[in-house]
Order: structure tokens, then C-alpha cells, then sequence
């Protein structure tokens, strides 16, 4: 062997190695975790039975979203020894059907120098029938920094993956030193689209002066990788995290999470947001760096969503899975630490564009799930209070048909009142800190409520506008209420579990 090729191969080896060591050092350590806690969180009452949760410990941010081989993979961000948020690794789950999944191997573990402190988020990109994972490295060193502007760094990393037992060994593509000098060291969450064979590189910024932007990057490869250019606007916070550009129905949209924007009492009631902009048809390759930030729209403006992440399944279909949770929440918990995990992620929601906004509907399958049929009809309203006795467990799907112009409808401690052309959600105690919400909407003539054990996801008009909710609830609530003027029609259904394997 040549010396120079010796010399890569031995450096190659000492990686595998020192991968592999920590690899089993980590797995002896959560399987003692596992040992010891999982039994809590089998027997908590708030797991839900057809959101996906982390197996024990922390979930946040859907990763590497995407569909080989009719295989969907569902990458999250996992902390396997802490439900209070500990170090990332990359947690993952399988299904062909989102209704019977498996709980796969930990797909990433935090085992090299470029990743020491936190395999952070990233998505994934099909070329060649094999998955290609861009993700963020996360560094923390060690001493008295900021870790904003010192002590840190983030590299993006690629591992190439056949969609079931092989992975490549990780490459550093980007680091701190690459990215334009204006920036902090907080630069993350790759996202890759294809357009036109050219492959673009979305990524999460916050510069040195505490502005959010964006920043693009094109290759031809997916491993030499050139700057184009930065996306900024007006003050929009101070980091933009998880940006993803997607084209619906032809339309450039750009998603992501900006974090600190000023509450009002329409908009941005949340600690941070997550929303989307369409931007101008060529903005990708065009001179302009400037999106109009005026035309920020919310994806979710209930109390728990963040993250959102994109991808287009083999169908075509634009899919949309999110955080139910958010990160630095003080005002409202969840009780569930106590039993070893916390926060879940979104039901996957298909996006489609009407009126030049996006929609958002549940995936189709989970009318697989539908059991028990009940329907009340023809409901007339004139300012008196009427109860059904309809709930006997949380997990339930509901469609509420409304001509009114003022309701209150009532169920599990929420009141979801409508009056003066403002939609207000109201959490009593089962909250935990969540109380109320407030959208602007001109009519309702639907609510599509999907109700797990403690989280609630509603859809107005057919995904005009969605809140989604964590609610810890101590009993069952059997009866729902409506009171108001005007025509109703209830549709409802239980909804059957959905099966985890573990492999
Ligand atoms: C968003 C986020 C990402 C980061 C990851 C770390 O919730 O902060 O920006 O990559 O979570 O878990």
C-alpha cells in the first residue's frame, strides 16, 4: 500500500474504532436507563396512542424526513437519557402505512469530535436509490464562552444510508470557518432540495449583530458544496432555525422558525414561531437577497409547534411533520417527566395551496384508524346549552359541520369559543400554564378535532388555520358541550392505536 494511502486508511480505522467504542459505551448506558425507567413510562396515562413519542426520554425535531423503496423514515432529534433535554443523538422510526411502524436502531450517536455535544437536526435527500443525511455537529467547548460567538462550533456533516442496515461513515462538508464571516457560530439544520438537477443547501443562521437569516448553498454532487448567497429581511429575530425550502403546486415556499419576534395578541403569542413565506419564482438563482418578511404566515397557532419539516413522499405528496413542543418554554410543563419522556411530534399533515396560502390536512391513512361511527344531526342553536354524552377515552376524531357566527363548544377542560369573528382556545388546569389563544377568521364551517391522550390537534376549515395543544387532563370528561346560535352537525370517531414493533 502506498504510504499516503496507509496513512488515510489507518485514520479511518482509528474512526471506526473510537465510533464504535463510544457507539457500545452509549448503548450499554441506555439500556441501564431503559432497565430502570422505561416501566414509568409504559404505565403513564398520557401516552398517546397514535402520536409518535419518544420511546423514553426527550424527542423534539423531526430529521431526515423521507420515502425509499416505499419506506418512510422519520429521523427525530432524542435524548435517550433525559426527558428534561440532554445530549441529541438521531432516534428513528420506520412505516409503509402510518399505522404500523418500527422503532429502529439509534440512527446517529454524538461519537466524533465534530459531533461530541449533540448530533443536531438536519433532513435527507434521495439520489441514486440511497438516502443522503445532511445534519448539524454540534460542539461545545469546554470553559467560560458565550457559545454564540465563541466555544462552539457547527459543522455540517453528510452520512450516506441504503434505507436499512448500512450507514457511511460521517463526513464534515461545512464548518464554522467556511461560512461568511458576518455570522455567530450558530449556524444549522441543513436542508437539501433538488431543482432542475442542481442540488441547494438551506441553512439556519443568526449573525454576529443578532439578526436571523438564511443561507444557500448549490453543488452538483452533494459534496462540494458553493455560496450563493444569504437570505435577510427587515428585523425578524435574532436566529432563524430549521429553514426548508419546498415548491408547491409550483410555488416557491420557504418554512421556517424564527425566534425572537414580539407577541401580539393575534400573532406570535408562542415563546417562538415556525411559519412560511412564498418567495418570488427564480428566487433561488436571482440577485435577490431581501424576503419580505410582512408576509410571515403561522403554520400552527395553538400552544405547542415548532420545527416544522418538509419532504415529498413517492406519491408526490408534500408532507409536514412538526414538534409538538417548543424549546425554553417556561410558562407551561409537562407532566410526563416525572414518568421518564417528554413531547411527541405532529400527525403528518399533506400541504396544499388554496387562495395562495397553505392548507394543511391529516394524511388520508388515518381514516385507517376510524372505528365506532357516531353522528349527530341537524343541531339548531338559539343561545340555549346542549350536552352529548359521547367520550369514553381520549383518542378520538371529531368533525363538527357549523353555520353560526357564535359558539362556544366545549370538551376535555377546552373551550373553543367564536364570537366577533375571533376564535379563542381556553385550557383550564389541564393545561399546565397553556390558557388561551386568539385567531382572526371570518367564517367557520368546520373544526376536524383530533384528540390523543394529551394532545389535541385542530384543523379550522379543512387546514385554513390548525392549533395544535399538549393536555394533561386527570380523568375522563365523557360529556362534550355546544352552546350559541346557529346549525350543527357532529361526526366522531374513535380512533385505534397505532402499532410500534421494536426491532
Ligand atoms: C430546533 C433546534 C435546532 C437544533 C435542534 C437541537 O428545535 O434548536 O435548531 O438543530 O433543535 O436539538
Amino acid at each position: 500500500m502506498h504510504f499516503l494511502q496507509k496513512k488515510k486508511y489507518c485514520i479511518w480505522l482509528k474512526m471506526v474504532k473510537k465510533m464504535n467504542k463510544l457507539k457500545n459505551l452509549f448503548d450499554i448506558e441506555i439500556k441501564k436507563y431503559k432497565d430502570k425507567f422505561l416501566k414509568y413510562v409504559k404505565l403513564d396515562k398520557w401516552r398517546n396512542k397514535y402520536h409518535l413519542m419518544p420511546p423514553i426520554g426527550w424527542i423534539n425535531d423531526p430529521n431526515g424526513l423521507c420515502q425509499l423503496n416505499g419506506k418512510y423514515h422519520i429521523f427525530y432529534q432524542y435524548s435517550p437519557l433525559d426527558a428534561k433535554n440532554g445530549l441529541k443523538f438521531w432516534g428513528h422510526y420506520t412505516t409503509r402505512d402510518f399505522i404500523n411502524y418500527n422503532d429502529e436502531d439509534i440512527f446517529l450517536y454524538p461519537d466524533q469530535s465534530f459531533d461530541k455535544s449533540g448530533v443536531y437536526s438536519g433532513s435527507a435527500i434521495i439520489k441514486n436509490k440511497e438516502i443522503y443525511i445532511f445534519y448539524t455537529g454540534n460542539v461545545k467547548e469546554e470553559g467560560e464562552f458565550d457559545y454564540i460567538n465563541f466555544g462552539r462550533q457547527h459543522n455540517t456533516i453528510m452520512v450516506k444510508y441504503d434505507g436499512y442496515k448500512n450507514i457511511s461513515l460521517k463526513k464534515v462538508i461545512l464548518k464554522n470557518e467556511d461560512y461568511t464571516s458576518n455570522l455567530s457560530l450558530h449556524v444549522r439544520d441543513p436542508q437539501i432540495l433538488r431543482k432542475d438537477d442542481i442540488y441547494y443547501m438551506v441553512l439556519g443562521a443568526r449573525t454576529k449583530e443578532n439578526k436571523g437569516v438564511a443561507l444557500i448553498y448549490k453543488s452538483f454532487d452533494l459534496d462540494k458544496w458553493v455560496f450563493m448567497k444569504e437570505i435577510n429581511s427587515e428585523y425578524f429575530g435574532y436566529m432563524w432555525e430549521c429553514p426548508n425550502i419546498v415548491f408547491i403546486e409550483n410555488k416557491m415556499v420557504m418554512i421556517f422558525s424564527p425566534q425572537g419576534l414580539k407577541k401580539e395578541k393575534y400573532k406570535f403569542q408562542n415563546i417562538y414561531q415556525s411559519g412560511y413565506i412564498i418567495l418570488e419564482d427564480n428566487f433561488l438563482e436571482n440577485d435577490s437577497n431581501k424576503i419580505d418578511v410582512s408576509r410571515f404566515v403561522e403554520l400552527d397557532v395553538g400552544f405547542d409547534f415548532y420545527a416544522p419539516q418538509v419532504f415529498i413522499d413517492e406519491k408526490g405528496r408534500i408532507i409536514l411533520i412538526a414538534w409538538l413542543g417548543l424549546p425554553d418554554e417556561e410558562k407551561y410543563i409537562n407532566p410526563t417527566i416525572e414518568n421518564y419522556w417528554q413531547h411527541q411530534l405532529s400527525l403528518p399533515r399533506e400541504l396544499y395551496l388554496k387562495n395562495n396560502k397553505i392548507y394543511q390536512k391529516p394524511l388520508e391513512e388515518f381514516k385507517n384508524l376510524r372505528n365506532d361511527f357516531i353522528e349527530i344531526r341537524d343541531i339548531k342553536l338559539c343561545n340555549e346549552n346542549i350536552e352529548f354524552d359521547i367520550i369514553q377515552n381520549y383518542s378520538f376524531e371529531m368533525s363538527i359541520d357549523i353555520n353560526s357566527d357564535e359558539f362556544i363548544f366545549t370538551f376535555r377542560d377546552i373551550d373553543l369559543i367564536y364570537k366577533n369573528k375571533e376564535f379563542i382556545i381556553k385550557i383550564g388546569k389541564s393545561g399546565y400554564g397553556r390558557d388561551k389563544r386568539y385567531v382572526k377568521i371570518d367564517i367557520i364551517d368546520n373544526l376536524n378535532i383530533f384528540s390523543d391522550n394529551s394532545s389535541v390537534e385542530i384543523f379550522i376549515n379543512y387546514g385554513e388555520k390548525v392549533l395544535s395543544t399538549r393536555i394533561y387532563n386527570e380523568d375522563i370528561i365523557n360529556k362534550i358541550k355546544l352552546c350559541g346560535k346557529g346549525n350543527f352537525n357532529i361526526k366522531k370517531w374513535n380512533l385505534k392505536n397505532i402499532q410500534i414493533n421494536n426491532v
